[in-house]
């Protein structure tokens, strides 16, 4: 008997995967087959440096934190010409155990750590690359490091809700409460908004499903009171691939 919880995990496959097509290798690597996890949602996404700041928040200030960014949102792998090859591709992977299982196959956070004491993890193949200052000095290290795979249990919903929508998870695996939205919503340069503003992003209308912990932090800012998350981390996945 296995006495690990059903459990959810955000995997990321970052632009260096996709770049130097390991796709296939990591799919293999995390298959249902070899780590009984299943997919419970799966996008590409063109993300933006308002989804990676969201994401990365817990770096915010630390050195590698706007190079972290450039390499999620693809504009380290991707010069400007090629944007559109600017991708991650978000998956949602549901079963017993799989956000521990899942992130030892994924190994260490630093390649060179990684080849050193698990070799054969999938971040054994990544890179490091050192960051300077104007100057030219080095103060820092971005880890080209492949995949994310979420750390806790708490990150693990956070980063899920950060990313997929409750329509992008079949109903039946959703590992989330969901409720039913009961108003519009609207946003615009960092403002919330009930009714539809030039140039703001609809986000929910009544009838549409919502995270219930995102629904809390709408209405809370709606009525003016201390809202219980951040506005941008509801707000940035409905922002996903729109122009
Ligand atoms: P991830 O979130 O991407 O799965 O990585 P992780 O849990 O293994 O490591 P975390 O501490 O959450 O760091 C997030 C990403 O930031 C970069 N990093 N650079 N130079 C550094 O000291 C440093 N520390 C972290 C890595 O790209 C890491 O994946
Ligand atoms: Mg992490």
């Amino acid at each position: 008997m296995n006495d690990k919880p059903l459990e959810q995990t955000l995997v990321l496959i970052k632009p260096d995967a996709l770049k130097n097509s390991i796709t296939g290798f990591i799919f293999s690597q995390l298959s249902e087959f070899i780590t009984g996890a299943r997919f419970a949602g799966a996008k590409v996404v063109n993300v933006s440096r308002f989804l990676a700041a969201e994401h990365y928040i817990e770096h915010v200030g630390k050195p590698f934190y706007e190079p972290l960014l450039d390499y999620l949102a693809g504009a380290v792998h991707y010069p400007e010409d090629v944007r559109w090859k600017r991708r991650v591709i978000a998956i949602v992977y549901h079963g017993v155990g799989v956000r521990e299982r899942l992130r030892t196959i994924a190994g260490p956070t630093n390649p060179h750590q990684a080849r050193e004491e698990k070799p054969g993890c999938i971040r054994s193949l990544g890179t490091v690359v050192p960051i300077k200052d104007a100057a030219g000095n080095i103060i820092g290290n971005r880890m080209d490091n492949l995949i994310h795979t979420s750390a806790t249990a708490e990150d693990a919903e956070r980063e899920i809700k950060l990313w997929f929508l409750p329509f992008d998870i079949p109903p039946l695996m959703r590992g989330y409460p969901v409720t039913t939205c009961q108003s519009h919503y609207y946003y615009k340069a960092g403002r919330l908004y009930q009714t539809c503003e030039p140039d703001s992003v609809f986000l929910l209308a009544p009838g549409d499903p919502v995270w219930t912990s995102d629904l809390e932090i709408l209405q809370d800012i709606a009525q003016n009171k201390p809202a219980r998350g951040r506005l941008n981390a509801v707000v940035a996945k409905y922002m996903i691939n729109r122009e």
